[in-house]
């Protein structure tokens, strides 16, 4: 769900209905609140909410911080789909026949204060599947010696991954986790196969352990509406699959893979990289491909 760029050439209703689900914690009192605004092309739900704030209404409470679709503070609910606010044009949800716009907290998060959510239990959740690099040379990941290496098909099983930017619009999306608040929801799965995948760890072992629970990868039903509402492309939903074939091998003593091993120095400017003989069992590496092309680093001239 990027920035749609052909929704930004269009032009929004001149005035837009905002209806925003309000909260007070103190007052524990939820209603509804209407604003009416000017709107103009180009205009994201996110500018919308920070006009009402400016000149309507300074109660209200939001989260954000970039506007570019970078921090993943800014996730809420846009007429009923998790989505974020400032990679949201109005023309998106807006229209001439319908310029009314519903703007509510993100689904399956506790709320603070109107638009603004708790995300401890889904940072907990992220946490618990150890998402660090992990070595069974304990030393030598204290203090390193050299980099690992990595060739560049290994890095892309963990690339599309790496993309995600903790929004948590998969968890608001998840019915799962509203059925099950111990879920551990599409994010921290995602992230658990995010680091059995990278062959620079070797703690699969106590990942497949974390997930391996009724709380884990097989409470999900792949409806994928996860996936549907990521603003990255992640794709949970394919990933928590993935986790869950490379779990049922690892049961069965069958999942291996290539680790890789401690090289040199970080190479010098135009250093030709000698990446280790061994085979990898990561399909769809062209080994004999990577010798006769050895990896150059191309540093920028000064
Ligand atoms: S695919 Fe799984 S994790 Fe994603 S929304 Fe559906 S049940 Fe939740
Ligand atoms: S997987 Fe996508 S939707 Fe979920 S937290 Fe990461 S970026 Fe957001
Ligand atoms: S404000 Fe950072 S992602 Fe929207």
């Amino acid at each position: 769900m990027a920035m749609d760029v052909e929704a930004a050439r269009r032009v929004p209703p001149k005035q837009v209905i905002v209806r925003v689900r309000r909260y007070d914690p103190e007052a524990k009192r939820m209603w509804w609140q209407e604003y009416k605004i000017e709107a103009h092309r180009g205009m994201t739900v996110l500018d919308a909410l920070l006009k009402i704030k400016e000149e309507q209404d300074h109660t209200l409470v939001l989260r954000y911080s970039c506007r570019q679709g970078i921090c993943g503070s800014c996730g809420m609910t846009i007429n009923g789909t998790p989505r974020l606010a400032c990679q949201t044009q109005l023309t998106e949800v807006v229209s001439e026949a319908n310029p009314v716009m519903t703007v509510e907290p993100l689904y399956n998060f506790p709320v603070i204060r109107d638009l603004m959510t708790d995300f401890m239990d889904f940072f907990n959740k992220h946490r618990s599947v150890k998402p660090y690099l992990i070595r069974k040379d304990k030393e030598e990941q204290e203090s390193p010696k050299g980099q690992y290496d990595m060739y560049p098909d290994e890095y892309l099983q963990t690339y599309q991954y790496t993309n995600c930017i903790y929004c948590g619009l998969c968890y608001a999306a998840c019915p799962v986790v509203a059925a099950d608040p111990q879920f551990l929801g599409p994010q921290a799965l995602m992230y658990a196969l995010r680091f059995v995948n990278d062959v620079r760890d070797e703690g699969w072992g106590e990942r497949f352990l974390i997930v391996d629970t009724e709380h884990g990868c097989h409470r999900c039903h792949f409806a994928a509406s996860c996936s549907a509402v990521c603003p990255k492309a992640v794709d949970p939903a394919g990933a928590i699959q993935a986790l869950r074939s490379k779990l049922f091998r690892y049961r069965l003593g069958l999942y291996k893979r290539r680790v890789s091993k401690v090289v040199g120095p970080p190479p010098e400017k135009g250093e030709r990289i000698q990446l280790p003989p061994e085979a990898t069992l990561l399909p769809g590496v062209d080994l004999k491909k990577l010798e006769e092309e050895p990896v150059v680093i191309k540093l920028p001239e000064e």
